[in-house]
């Protein structure tokens, strides 16, 4: 019984542990393509190509600092996104190519 538990808390806690890139996806199609493209390839001027391994150099938790406070021409995304899912679109970026 008490392993059962011990089962179905770590379950519970997975999804919380890494980050989604299928939900990333879905937020970035919301939030960054009218930028950055459909796929990471930029349509405004001036915005970087997210499929250059040289756009992501930044670890994870410095990527999402931007988005939360924005940069440049980006807004930022503070109150919009949520720090977990800002994460999850972090990890999609890492899929983009
Ligand atoms: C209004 C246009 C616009 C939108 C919307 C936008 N971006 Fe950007 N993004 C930019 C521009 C312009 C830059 C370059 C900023 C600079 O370097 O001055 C940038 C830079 C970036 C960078 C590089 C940051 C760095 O520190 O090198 C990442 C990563 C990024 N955007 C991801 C995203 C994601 C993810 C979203 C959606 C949540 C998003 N952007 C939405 C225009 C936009």
């Amino acid at each position: 019984m008490k392993h059962a538990l011990a089962v179905g808390l770590f379950v519970l806690a997975l999804p919380a542990l890494a980050a989604d890139p299928l939900r990333g996806a879905e937020l970035f199609r919301q939030h960054c393509t009218g930028c950055h493209g459909v796929a990471g390839r930029p349509v405004l001027p001036g915005a970087p190509d997210l499929t250059k391994p040289t756009a992501l150099l930044k670890p994870d938790t410095a990527l999402a600092a931007t988005l939360r406070s924005g940069k440049g021409g980006m807004p930022g995304y503070a109150g919009l996104l949520r720090e977990r899912e800002m994460l999850d679109v972090v990890a999609h970026l890492r899929t983009l190519r």
